[in-house]
């Protein structure tokens, strides 16, 4: 893994001037720096109210701001990749490195994280990079898509049909020949998005009780990977998926991992991608706390956790670290 690597890409303000890819320079260190730099407290303001008298010492919920990485502001034009995408895109982008491709291809919708972090990324290491949406020519760009074109992605419109083939690998490889590219798939997802979530080892070992929001769930499996017996992965599933996750991860993860996990499938407040009228207010509250969320994956989160916190008091022995994974860029669809 290329941690310094992805360091200078993150500590730049000058991409252009990026080293020359080297995969010798391996040091972890400064990452460790970075990452416990952006642990805050959970915003007590929206815990829930508990008799003073309830706990002897206060509840210990700490939120790891990974959207801060490389972002300073959310509202005006991210250039650098932020929240999980870091950890995602960093073992695809040592295969494209590995790989004899020019370009890179993924997938995407009109709002995508994914395409956005991914563009940012191949502006900063100067490479061809290619989206293919799900959606039409003739619909405005949307925000995201915006930022996409004038970080240099070109965009290429598919009609529902043919953007349901994007796991042929048939399609997959016409793709690959036709721009010479590296094909990462729809989300960063597979393999190589797990492996980078090992930079996060080190920080996570003084946590009990670690939640993570999941989309195709493999940041929540990197995150997984390196948990122990003694910890709990709580994962808020932000598809409305009928059970699929659950399955896999009964079948995948049994005997992959020694930590505990659970998986909560009810979290998803009516659909991926929606947005009800208590979850704008919990965001407007947390905005106000300081911590800035976004509608798709980490307000479920910390809605999720608020539930259950509300139902079952979790003990003040319990440290709990929320892993705040990013996509802030992408409020800007709900107007927030
Ligand atoms: C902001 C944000 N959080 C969480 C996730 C879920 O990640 P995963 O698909 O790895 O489960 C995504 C999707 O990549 C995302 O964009």
């Amino acid at each position: 893994m290329s941690y310094l690597f992805w360091f200078r890409i993150l500590s730049s303000n000058d991409a252009c001037s990026l080293p020359e890819f080297d995969q010798e320079l391996v040091d972890p260190e400064p990452w460790n720096e970075v990452l416990e730099a952006l642990i805050e407290p959970f915003p007590s303001s929206l815990l829930p109210a508990v008799e003073e008298s309830t706990y002897s010492t206060p509840l210990e919920v700490a939120v790891l701001r990974l959207d801060r990485l490389g972002s300073p502001d959310f509202r005006s034009t991210p250039l650098h990749v932020s929240g999980n995408k870091v950890f995602k895109l960093a073992g695809h982008l040592d295969a494209f490195f590995a790989s004899p491709k020019s370009s890179l291809v993924s997938f995407g919708g009109r709002w995508s994280n994914h395409l956005h972090a991914l563009a940012a990324v191949a502006q900063c290491l100067s490479i061809p990079s290619i989206g293919l949406v799900r959606g039409y020519p003739e619909q405005p760009l949307t925000a995201t898509l915006q930022d996409c074109v004038d970080m240099g992605m070109t965009l290429k419109f598919c009609d529902k049909q043919t953007y349901a083939k994007r796991y042929d690998p048939d399609w997959r490889q016409a793709l690959s020949e036709r721009y010479d590219a590296w094909v990462i798939p729809e989300g960063g997802e597979g393999e190589d998005g797990i492996v980078g979530f090992s930079v996060l080892a080190s920080i996570l070992k003084d946590y009990d009780h670690i939640w993570v929001a999941a989309g195709t769930g493999t940041s929540a499996q990197g995150i997984a990977a390196h948990l122990t017996a003694k910890q709990t992965l709580v994962v808020v599933n932000a598809v409305a998926d009928q059970g699929e996750l659950q399955r896999q991860w009964a079948v995948t993860m049994k005997s992959s991992v020694a930590c505990h996990w659970e998986i909560i499938d009810d979290a998803h407040q009516g659909g991926f991608g929606k947005c009800p009228a208590e979850l704008r207010t919990l965001i407007t509250s947390a905005d106000a706390a300081g911590l800035p969320l976004d509608p798709v994956y980490t307000a479920k989160l910390v809605s999720a956790f608020l539930e259950r916190l509300a139902k079952s008091p979790e003990s003040p022995a319990v440290k709990t670290l929320l892993i705040h994974t990013g996509g802030l860029q992408g409020r800007r669809g709900f107007d927030l």
